[in-house]
């Protein structure tokens, strides 16, 4: 099992940002995690982040052939990138989106994801341990 998470606009700054909301963990420390993690329940992980909308779609794209499954956390680009949810669609490589927090309890722009519809489903609100739900999902699917 295979998987790619992909990371989109300002997760490289975990830690710094706004910790009430996103926590106080670092993005070096949660990509760290998250591979331990994956090799517990033996997934193998790969990770990847950018600020650059059409980065994220090539990392998309770069997924076909190689990874089983996508988690990615688009940042604020969930709320208003078709040109993510194109390439989620372009792809046979099923993908989770999900949020550190929860996005539904916030203002109302993030209220709205449009990259949700091309996803298996959306987990969010559970801090980073919901980069490790979608991990356990995909294992035991
Ligand atoms: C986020 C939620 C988004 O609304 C926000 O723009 C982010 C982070 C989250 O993980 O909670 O950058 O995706």
């Amino acid at each position: 099992m295979k998987i790619l998470i992909i990371n989109g606009v300002n997760l490289n700054m975990l830690g710094s940002r706004e910790p009430n909301v996103y926590g106080k963990t670092d993005y070096a420390a949660l990509a760290a995690e998250l591979v331990k993690f994956g090799a517990e329940v033996g997934a193998t992980i790969d990770i990847k982040q950018s600020n650059i909308e059409g980065e994220l779609v090539n990392f998309i794209h770069s997924a076909v052939g190689t990874y089983d499954g996508i988690i990615i956390n688009p940042g604020a680009f969930t709320h208003y990138s078709y040109a993510l949810l194109d390439a989620l669609k372009a792809v046979d490589v099923p993908a989770i989106e999900v949020h550190i927090s929860n996005v539904h309890a916030r203002e109302e722009f993030r209220h709205k994801s449009v990259t949700a519809a091309a996803c298996v489903g959306q987990i969010c609100g559970f801090g980073t341990e919901s980069y490790k739900l979608a991990i356990r999902y995909f294992v035991e699917e």
